[in-house]
């Protein structure tokens, strides 16, 4: 169990070091006043139903209650540690897991530990002003328990940071809290954390498509030689999951509304659609080709030889790499990748090593599959002749073989002027940016209410009724 008369709880015996502890509560209230400044808009007063973690056990970890949000128990939670743990990958493959940082390794190390960690306060800043615009106290309340959860993982790195990385580590601590989303001049490191969340669909495929990102992301470092950061990632991984259900089910209740409105009134034509006040099924479609090729760009250069450095090293593994069936070295092995060769798309091997990227793409691109299997599996339920389909990995890309390319959601290959002719039939135009604005121009806060774009869900959280107070205004 997690002590939470601790200022900082925590599971990693924090009072033992302090010099350590003084360091965490001395920028405890830095992050206070992030918070204050870039968490949810007027949020301060509200009384919030979340889940704070009270133990680390797979099973019960969550607790429910009423908290106002900047009193919220952020902590540092490492899942156990295992004593015959060991380098599961690469060139130490078969030593014991490292309790301390290597000192060769120390600013890769580092670099993978800031990288990750300026996604956490990144996308609560993407999602600040959202709260205004919520279609439910259910999905305000959901909001709100990722954004302190993000808070909670940018804790979780800023813990590794300051225990094993000295004055570096404390310095790349402050950072994280100055660099902010979108700005010109300090923006957050990766370009998807950059992107504006302005409204309630975007939102939903952001914590579809980019929080997997970081489910996929956490998985490989799940599986570091350095033993704290394996152990911090895994317990992350738990609040992961809640995230990627808010976005799956949320873009699951828009097609539900939008197929029951189609249906009562027999309209197909997307004007008719809009018309009747939800979302049409082809804005859908574009959202998701944004967010989709946006965040596979996240995963980095088909071709790496950084990532390949993390492999070999054993600092980042690849996704169930204690499951792969191989010898977890790859010094002959290789992999596919696809590139743009005489105006088509090529597939080619190389080396496995230098693919490392490109697999775990893959492997995210397969479980974001079956997450549209499962959306199209309403729309049929629903009798209407419409389907999702997933982008070619090449459309829309930024990083990568396929940068500069100008590649068709179907995978041909096209010139500038054609791609740019089309665009608006295969990405969110301002027009539907402002249409889908306009359905979410106010906030319904009525316990028990949705607004009219999307379908309740089915059952409440922690099994309360859906007319539960989840959020109190006071
Ligand atoms: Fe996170
Ligand atoms: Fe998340």
């Amino acid at each position: 169990m997690i002590d939470y008369t601790e200022k900082i709880p925590n599971n990693v015996d924090l009072g033992r070091d302090r010099v350590l502890q003084r360091a965490l509560e001395h920028w405890q209230p830095a992050y206070l006043d992030w918070w204050y400044d870039m968490g949810p808009d007027e949020s301060k007063e509200l009384e919030v139903y979340l889940r704070t973690a009270i133990s680390v056990e797979p099973d019960g970890w969550a607790q429910f209650g009423y908290v106002k949000m900047p009193e919220y128990r952020w902590g540092i939670f490492l899942q156990p540690r295992d004593q015959n743990r060991q380098v599961n990958f690469g060139i130490h493959k078969g030593t014991p897991a490292w309790q301390e940082v290597p000192g060769e390794y120390r600013s890769t190390l580092r670099r993978v530990i800031v990288t990750q960690g300026d996604t956490e306060p990144a996308s609560v800043e993407q999602q600040r002003l959202l709260g205004g615009s919520c279609p439910s106290l259910y999905d305000l309340r959901n909001i709100f328990q990722v954004n302190v959860e993000e808070g909670r993982h940018l804790w979780a790195m800023v813990y590794l940071l300051h225990r094993y990385f000295g004055r570096d580590g404390r310095e790349e601590a402050e950072s994280l809290l100055e660099r902010r989303s979108g700005d010109a001049d300090n923006p957050r490191i990766l370009g998807a954390f950059n992107e504006p969340t302005p409204d309630w669909l975007a939102f939903y495929m952001f914590t579809f498509f980019t929080d997997r990102d970081g489910k996929f992301q956490l998985c490989a470092l799940a599986e570091s030689g350095f033993d704290p950061l394996a152990r911090t990632c895994r317990f992350m991984l738990t609040e992961e999951a809640h995230h990627m259900f808010v976005g799956e089910t949320g873009v699951a209740r828009i097609l539900q509304r939008t197929c029951e409105v189609m249906n009562e009134h027999k309209v197909e034509d997307p004007s008719d659609v809009r018309a009747l006040g939800v979302i049409d099924l082809q804005t859908i479609q574009r959202y998701l080709n944004f967010h989709f090729s946006v965040t596979i760009d996240l995963f980095g250069s088909d071709a790496s030889s950084n990532a390949a450095t993390y492999f070999t090293t054993g600092l980042k593994g690849r996704y169930e790499e204690t499951t792969i069936d191989d010898d977890h070295v790859l010094k002959d092995a290789e992999y596919p990748v696809s590139e743009v060769s005489g105006g088509k798309i090529v597939t080619r091997n190389i080396p496995a090593l230098t693919a490392i990227n490109e697999r775990l793409r893959d492997d995210y691109i397969h479980e974001i599959q079956a997450g549209v299997t499962r959306w199209n599996g309403i729309i049929e339920k629903n009798g209407i002749p419409f389907r999702l389909t997933l982008p070619h990995k090449g459309f829309h890309r930024a990083i990568g073989n396929f940068a500069g390319q100008h590649i068709s959601p179907e995978g041909d290959v096209l010139s500038e002027e054609s791609w740019n002719n089309r665009r608006d039939k295969w990405l969110p135009s301002a027009a539907d940016h402002a249409f889908v604005e306009s359905l979410m121009s106010g906030r319904v806060i009525e316990p028990g209410k949705f607004a009219n774009w999307i379908a309740p869900p089915i059952r409440g959280i922690n099994q309360q009724p859906l007319n539960f107070e989840y959020v109190r205004f006071n």
